[in-house]
């Protein structure tokens, strides 16, 4: 196909150039009733863009197929047999292609270590999610990739599993065996699926890892705004072979997607995908020479530890994501999350995720030399910091090896409408959770409603929250709490 086309961002072009007198949504028609105040802030272009798909984009029958072919340019772009987009991000769009795949009371293996996107859904859904332990690194204190062998132990114990789906990759830039994790899945005629969500240039260029569609995934969801400059939200489902039906995936997406997708998004989405298919190895390859500075630059400061390639072959790794910048602060002394919070209020320069020993930094193709500089500048004046005194100093983590999942007891979707009561981490032993409990950023469920409290996960996450993360829906007053099933009295 010639990738050099932009199906939806002409279309939007020719409706811009003959405008039609609406009388439906979006009711600002073009800006003229938008809020002076909204005008200045986003730009007459943002209200421009922002008309609906059909009678916009398209007519009334989407007789110019616009998002048809914009799907089939995306499908051939990514070597994929078919692609959707999506403008409610990597979590509606995994969230569907789940539900196409399994129905309440069936089971989905998902990697321990993936985000909430994904778990989130046996709240809603019916569904049991069992989580497959990722590898560990505890020399590193991170968590790797979930091997074949447990892959396989797990769809050994659930042989009516739906769907396998792991992270890959992961947030601390490794990837999976994908190739080997298939294989197990395929044996049982089981779709595998890998959320990508940071993952979408891979199949753009050589010196990153390859597209998991290459090495046998059967699907794959990516959040093209993360890393390849669409808009937020902006992402998109591939799919590769036949163990995920096109059509039933379409008439999910049809149940839960907005009538109304931003078409602000999808024209970015289709101007992304453009670029990277004409440019990808260029774009990617000056990213990755940024990172590459940027490590050496930081590594030379002395004080930190930057993760490389050192990590190939350990257990979980099949690969490096080498756009995703792993730094260990503990020769400073003080926290992944205390450093964090100083970078983004005193220096202004924001990492993608912290944790009790780290600061991780995603490189995507915005980066310039400049946000080098400033990462590096920020770095230096931390250590500066610390050594005055101007920060906490902090015991080590409890790390990730200290996690022990309890066993589920009680369907998630019912635990979660369950009567609760609020404890403290250390009165949650052995109670059963109501809350799906996430330290955020990067919100991967460390307890799931319905799954009895075990006093490693409750002492992790009290350590957790001493040592200054943040985990919603336990702030404020609520801060070292969470909410149990309550005892029947
Ligand atoms: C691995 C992973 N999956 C899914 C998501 C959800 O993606 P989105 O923000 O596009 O909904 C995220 C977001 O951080 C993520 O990191």
């Amino acid at each position: 196909m010639d990738q050099n086309q932009s199906p939806v961002a002409d279309n939007l072009a020719m409706f811009a150039r003959d405008p039609v007198h609406g009388f439906g949504g979006p009711g600002h028609h073009r800006g003229r009733g938008a809020p002076a105040e909204a005008l200045a802030a986003l730009g007459d272009a943002a209200f421009r863009a922002d008309i609906l798909t059909p009678k916009g984009l398209d007519d009334r029958t989407k007789r110019f197929h616009v998002m048809e072919q914009a799907e089939a340019l995306a499908a051939d772009a990514w070597g994929a047999d078919a692609a959707f987009y999506g403008t409610s991000g990597t979590t509606q769009n995994l969230q569907a292609l789940l539900l196409s795949l399994a129905a309440p009371g069936d089971i989905l293996l998902v990697a321990g270590n993936d985000h909430r996107a994904s778990f989130s859904l046996a709240l809603t859904s019916g569904l049991t999610i069992v989580p497959l332990t990722p590898a560990y690194d505890a020399e590193r204190d991170v968590e790797n990739g979930v091997t074949a062998a447990a892959a396989e132990a797990a769809l050994a114990a659930h042989p009516g599993a739906k769907a396998v789906v792991i992270v890959s990759p992961t947030f601390f830039g490794v990837t999976s065996d994908v190739r080997a994790i298939a294989a197990a899945a395929h044996a049982r005629d089981v779709p595998l699926i890998v959320d990508a969500a940071w993952g979408g240039a891979f199949a753009f260029s050589a010196a990153l890892p390859p597209c998991p569609l290459t090495l046998g995934a059967d699907a794959m969801v990516t959040s093209v705004h993360k890393t390849m400059g669409a808009l937020a939200q902006g992402s998109v489902i591939l799919l590769r072979g036949d163990r995920v039906d096109p059509d039933r995936l379409q008439r999910t997406l049809d149940c839960i997607q907005t009538t109304s997708p931003s078409v602000p998004i999808l024209a970015s989405l289709d101007l992304a995908r453009r670029a990277h298919a004409r440019d990808g190895e260029a774009l990617w390859r000056g990213v990755l020479e940024r990172v590459g500075t940027a490590a050496s630059r930081i590594a030379a400061l002395g004080d930190y530890r930057v993760y490389g390639d050192e990590r190939l072959g350990a257990p979980g790794v099949a690969d490096l994501d080498r756009s995703k910048l792993v730094i260990d602060v503990t020769a400073l002394g003080v926290s992944g999350f205390d450093a964090d919070e100083w970078l983004q209020s005193r220096a202004r320069v924001s990492v993608v995720l912290s944790d009790a020993r780290h600061l991780v930094a995603t490189f995507s193709v915005g980066n310039d030399a400049g946000d080098v500089d400033a990462l590096v500048a920020g770095l230096a004046g931390l250590r500066d910091a610390v050594a005055r005194g101007e920060l906490r100093r902090s015991a080590p983590g409890a790390g990730y090896g200290a996690l022990e999942r309890g066993t589920t007891v009680m369907l998630p979707a019912h635990a979660a409408r369950a009567a609760s009561e609020r404890v403290s981490y250390a009165d949650a032993v052995d109670r059963i959770a109501v809350e799906l409990v996430a330290p955020a950023p990067p919100e991967v469920p460390r307890l799931m409603p319905g799954e009895r409290v075990t006093a490693a996960t409750a002492a992790w996450l009290a350590h957790a929250d001493a040592s200054g993360a943040f985990i919603p829906g336990a702030e404020g007053d609520e801060r070292g709490t969470m909410l149990v099933v309550r005892d029947r009295a």
